[in-house]
């Protein structure tokens, strides 16, 4: 499974990168915006920024929601850097454009789904990643791993080449179950990735050696 993180924060994305078990990057205008990133030129500045730490995709999400400005954002963000994936809403024009972008061999990332319907008709379309959000759909009671396993089912009854990619990751166990059911990627934060590797037993354990050590070599 691909290690995405989810974040537009450099110190983090390099973080991430040095410890070696990074592939991609996702954003969102939200994080964007934490971030304090605004104005054309300095988001276009920002992705570049991302796209020379990172050694794999960097999804730069599109603000219109018409075709045509689709169309003219995501080709301005595609010309930046071939790491970048364009990242499109799950809007009926949105769904025209991911056609469009994959007729042009321009990677996409089909964004803010919710249900398998949403997943198969990005994925009929020609986008290369789809986005669950599972933490999102756990937030409001309903069942975000299970939309992954349903999405599993449907690409692979019929071979669609489109990435499963779960967003909204919220913690280590979202990321260990996505990668039981088969998700191509995970996106999550630093402090998801991070959890991954704690376990009070390996913390007693290293003390425990540590200690062994000192006392026969003093
Ligand atoms: C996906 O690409 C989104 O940026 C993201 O995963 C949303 O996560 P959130 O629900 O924690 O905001």
């Amino acid at each position: 499974m691909k290690f995405f993180i989810d974040t537009a924060n450099l110190a983090q994305i390099k973080e991430a990168q040095d410890l070696g078990v990074l592939d991609g990057v996702t954003t969102n205008p939200s994080l964007m915006a934490k971030e304090g990133i605004s104005g054309e030129e300095n988001v276009l500045n920002h992705y570049k920024a991302i796209c020379e730490i990172v050694d794999g995709d960097v999804s730069a999400e599109v603000i219109s929601t018409d075709f045509e400005g689709m169309v003219r954002e995501g080709e301005a963000l595609a010309a930046l850097d071939e790491k970048i994936v364009v990242k499109i809403p799950m809007v009926k024009d949105g769904v025209k454009a991911l056609k469009y972008f994959s007729d042009k061999g321009i990677k996409t990332n089909c964004t803010l789904i919710f249900s398998a319907g949403q997943a198969l008709l990005a994925a009929k379309a020609g986008a290369t990643y789809v986005s669950p959000f599972i933490g999102r759909l756990d937030d409001i009671s309903t069942d975000g791993l299970g939309l992954i396993e349903s999405i599993r089912v449907i690409f692979d009854n019929y071979g669609f080449d489109t990435e499963i990619l779960a967003a909204s990751v919220r913690h280590p166990m979202h990321i260990i179950e996505c990668a039981q059911i088969g998700a191509d990627v995970m996106t999550g934060p630093l402090s998801a990735i991070e959890a991954l590797l704690k376990h009070p037993l390996t913390d007693i354990g290293l003390a425990k050696f540590l200690a062994d050590h000192a006392k026969a070599n003093s």
